[in-house]
């Protein structure tokens, strides 16, 4: 994007959320963090089956880790492209791609608005991505006309906190002194479709039809290390460095932090898991059809 975000933009906070501070710690913790999510992009590619040949929009692809797995699918015949908000990340699927020799069309822009020409894609596709936007039926009515007949979507989402201990766990140390918001699952956010309905009412809304909505849950290392105190180091640093609890811990005074530190390391430490701490992480895949 060549002009900076307006107020008035649509989804003018995520474009300056993810070009901001957390663009770049994303980009520090990358590596850790398509570890952690790398089962659940694989659920929703399995569910989108991308085939030989096929024109694949990546939304919200962030560094690129989907990406590269749609373009090996589609080959040499079919094509990739990588749509984000984000210009460090967008920077680093670059880098990414030309090391790993794969074609993927990086694009910097908003994957809500006309950004793509009508019926230019067999498949959407996204891990992650689709959980930012304003006004998520506007969003998806644009991505639908990009479809080609008999085109179809597929993305993960997460379910809701209760079911993601990842987010879970940290909140319910720290609930004594830091007070808990209630996830307001109409606003952009990790959260945003983890009501089923809510997935529902939106794509179908946007157009979309034959909507399928599959629970995938599976554990993941929060984290990795060659004692548990190790793994504790490791899940501290992402815990209070990325994502929605270091977003909150930051809001809080260095008193507090110092509480949560304590309060979470102890947590961390109860948790199961002999190569790493364990944390239990669960998502809808969803699918649809023009
Ligand atoms: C949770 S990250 C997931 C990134 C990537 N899909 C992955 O799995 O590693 C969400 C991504 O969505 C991007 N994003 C948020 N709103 C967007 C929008 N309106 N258009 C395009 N990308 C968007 C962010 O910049 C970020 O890279």
């Amino acid at each position: 994007m060549e002009t900076p975000a307006s107020p008035a933009q649509p989804n003018a906070e995520q474009i300056e959320y993810w070009n901001g501070p957390v663009g770049q710690r994303w980009l520090t913790y990358n590596d850790w963090l398509d570890e952690r999510t790398a089962a659940y992009g694989r659920a929703a590619f399995q569910a989108a089956a991308p085939q030989p040949g096929e024109a694949v929009l990546d939304i919200g692809c962030g560094a690129g880790a989907t990406s590269f797995e749609l373009a090996r699918a589609v080959g040499a015949q079919g094509s990739v492209i990588g749509v984000d908000i984000s210009a460090p990340l967008l920077g680093r699927a670059r880098e990414r791609a030309a090391a790993q020799g794969l074609s993927v069309d990086f694009r910097e822009a908003d994957a809500s608005r006309p950004s793509f020409a009508p019926a230019s894609f067999d498949l959407l596709f996204s891990r992650f991505g689709v959980m930012f936007f304003d006004d998520p039926t506007a969003a998806f009515a644009e991505l639908r006309k990009t479809l080609k007949p008999g085109g179809r979507l597929a993305f993960a989402c997460w379910q809701g906190p209760e079911l993601n201990d990842w987010y879970e766990l940290p909140l319910t140390a720290i609930a004594d002194f830091v007070e808990r918001t209630p996830v307001d699952t109409r606003q952009p956010g990790p959260f945003a479709f983890s009501d089923a309905d809510h997935i529902r009412e939106v794509l179908t809304a946007a157009g979309f039809g034959s909507i399928e909505l599959q629970p995938f849950a599976t554990p993941f290392y929060l984290g990795r290390g060659a004692t548990r105190e190790a793994m504790a180091d490791d899940a501290m640093e992402q815990v209070f460095r990325v994502g929605p609890i270091a977003r909150l811990l930051e809001a809080q005074s260095e008193e507090v932090n110092a509480r949560a530190r304590v309060a979470i390391r102890a947590a961390l430490l109860g948790l199961a898991g002999d190569e790493g701490l364990e944390v239990g992480g669960a998502t809808w895949i969803v699918t649809a059809r023009v």
